[in-house]
C-alpha cells in the first residue's frame, strides 16, 4: 500500500521504517527541508537502536523516501498518517498544543484524491481526530475519505521492537472501510495474532492517555512506598516483588527511581488532567500521581545532600546518565534537569557523563564538567551518583571507582547496584526504599 506519514518527529520516523518494512511503499513528509535532506542522506536526527539500520536498508530497497512535497505525497497516498508534535501549549497551561496537527489537516485536505484513510498517530486529546475530519472537511467538501485515531504504545529506547511486537494495536475508526485499510496497514501483526481493539474515535484516544497515566500511577505509587520502606526498614525491591508476582497486579513499572520523566509521561498526565478538568470529572488519582512526581524529584536532591552531610558547598558529584532513561539521547523533563541544577545553585562540582545525552546537555548547563567516561565522572568525587540505568553502569570496576573518588559515597537512583554488596566493597550505599 502507498502511505504517507506527515512528520518525521520520533514517532512518524519509527511508524514510517516500520511500515516499510511490512512492505508497504512509504513516504515520510516534513516541511523541514534540512532534515528531510540529512534523511535523504540516510543522517538519523535522533539516537533509536536499529533505526538507522532499518531506515537505510527500506530506502536502499526504495520502500521508504523522503519528501518536502505535501501535495504530491498526499495525492498518492490510501493513507496519511498524521505524525506532528503536540507538545504542551505555550500557553503553560497543561493543554497539548495542536497547531501542527491543524495546519497539516488543512493543508493535506486540498491535496487528497481518491479514497483515502486520514489516522491520527500523534497523541491528542478527546475530540480532536473529530476536528480534524471537520477541518479537512470544510477546506475540501469533496474529499471523500476516513479519519482514524490510531494511537501508539512505543518506548524510547525499544519502538522499533515495540512496533514489530506490541502488546495490541488500538484502532478507533467509524467505517468498515476504513477498519479494512487498518487491518491491511497491520496485516504482518494480524498473522503474528496481535489483538487488534477496534474502537470509536474517542474511545481511542483516550486509551492512549489512560495508558499513560496508569503507569504513571504504577510508579509513583512503587515510589511513594519506596520513601515508607525507608522509614520502616523495608526493602522495596523485595516489596515491589512480593506485590507484583500477583497476576493482577504484574511486575512491570514497579522499579522506584528519581521519577519519570520524558517526552510523554509528564505531558500526557497533565493533559489528560486539563481533559478531565473540563468535563467536571475528578481525575485525583492522576493528579497524585503528578504530585507524587514532583516531589520524588525534589526528594532525591534532599537525599544526595543528606548523603554529603547537608551541605554540598564545595563538593564534587559525579553523575552517571542524564537522560530520562537508557537507550535514547532524550533530556525531555528528564529528573536529572530537576535534580542537579538545585545542586549545582548550592555550590556543587557537577561532573558527568552520559553515552548519549550529553552534546544537548552542554547546551543546557555549561557550568557542569563533561567527562568520557564513568571513571572521569568519579575522578575526585565526594559522591557518585548514578541517575540513568545505562547498560555499561551495570557492571562498573568497582574497585577502581573507589580507588578514583575522593570517599566511596555511591547514591544509586534507580537501585541498580546491590546494598549489601556495595557494602562489603566498601561503599556507603544509598539506594531508592532500601536499607
Ligand atoms: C512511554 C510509554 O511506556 C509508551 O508506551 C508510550 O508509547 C510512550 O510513553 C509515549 O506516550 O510515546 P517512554 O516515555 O519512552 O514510553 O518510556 P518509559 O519506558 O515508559 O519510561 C518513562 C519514564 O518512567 C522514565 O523516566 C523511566 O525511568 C520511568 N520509569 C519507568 C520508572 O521510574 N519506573 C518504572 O518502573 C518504569
Amino acid at each position: 500500500m502507498k502511505i504517507t506519514i506527515i512528520g518525521t518527529g520520533y514517532v512518524g520516523l519509527v511508524t514510517g521504517a516500520c511500515l516499510a518494512e511490512f512492505g508497504h511503499h512509504i513516504t515520510c513528509m516534513d516541511k523541514d527541508t534540512s532534515k528531510i535532506s540529512a534523511l535523504q542522506d540516510g543522517q538519523i536526527p535522533i539516537y533509536e537502536p536499529g533505526l538507522d539500520e532499518l531506515v537505510r536498508k527500506n530506502s536502499r530497497d526504495g520502500r521508504l523516501s523522503f519528501t518536502t512535497n505535501l501535495a504530491e505525497s498526499v495525492a498518492n497516498a490510501s493513507a496519511i498518517f498524521i505524525a506532528v508534535g503536540t507538545p504542551s501549549s505555550r500557553r503553560g497551561d497543561g493543554y497539548a498544543d495542536l497547531t501542527y496537527i491543524y495546519a497539516a489537516a488543512k493543508e493535506l485536505a486540498q491535496h487528497l484524491k481518491g479514497y483515502t484513510v486520514i489516522i491520527d498517530k500523534s497523541t491528542v486529546p478527546v475530540g480532536t481526530a473529530k476536528q480534524v475530519s471537520r477541518l479537512i472537511q470544510e477546506t475540501n467538501p469533496d474529499a471523500d475519505f476516513d479519519m482514524v485515531s490510531n494511537p501508539e504504545f512505543l518506548r524510547e529506547g525499544a519502538a522499533i521492537s515495540d512496533f514489530q511486537r506490541p502488546d495490541r494495536i488500538v484502532i478507533g475508526a467509524e467505517s468498515v472501510k476504513a477498519q479494512a485499510v487498518m487491518k491491511e496497514i497491520y496485516d504482518p501483526l494480524y498473522l503474528i495474532s496481535t489483538p487488534f481493539v477496534f474502537t470509536g474515535l474517542e474511545s481511542a484516544e483516550l486509551i492512549k492517555y489512560a495508558a499513560n497515566a496508569f503507569l504513571a500511577i504504577k510508579i509513583s505509587f512503587i515510589n511513594e512506598m519506596a520513601n515508607l520502606c525507608e522509614q520502616v526498614g523495608a526493602d522495596v525491591v523485595d516489596l515491589a516483588k512480593g506485590v507484583g508476582l500477583d497476576g493482577r497486579i504484574g511486575s512491570k513499572f514497579l522499579h522506584p527511581g528519581p521519577g519519570f520523566g520524558g517526552s510523554c509521561f509528564p505531558k500526557d498526565t497533565i493533559a489528560l488532567l486539563r481533559t478531565a478538568q473540563e468535563h467536571g470529572v475528578p481525575a485525583r488519582s492522576v493528579e497524585a500521581a503528578v504530585e507524587i512526581n514532583a516531589s520524588q524529584k525534589a526528594g532525591m536532591v534532599k537525599k544526595i545532600r543528606d548523603a554529603l552531610g547537608g551541605d554540598v558547598v564545595g563538593k564534587t558529584i559525579g553523575v552517571l546518565g542524564l537522560t530520562f532513561k537508557p537507550e535514547t539521547d532524550d533530556l525531555r523533563d528528564s529528573p536529572a534537569l530537576s535534580i542537579l541544577p538545585p545542586l549545582l545553585e548550592k555550590g556543587a562540582k557537577i561532573q558527568v557523563h552520559d553515552p548519549q545525552g550529553m552534546k544537548e546537555a552542554e547546551q543546557l548547563f555549561p557550568e557542569f564538567t563533561y567527562t568520557d567516561n564513568s571513571y572521569e565522572a568519579a575522578t575526585d568525587a565526594d559522591a557518585l551518583v548514578l541517575m540513568t540505568e545505562w547498560n555499561q553502569y551495570r557492571a562498573l570496576d568497582l574497585e577502581k571507582i573507589k580507588s578514583l573518588m575522593k570517599q566511596p559515597l555511591f547514591i544509586d537512583l534507580r537501585n541498580v547496584y546491590s546494598p549489601d554488596k556495595m557494602k562489603n566493597k566498601g561503599f556507603v550505599y544509598v539506594g531508592v526504599g532500601r536499607k
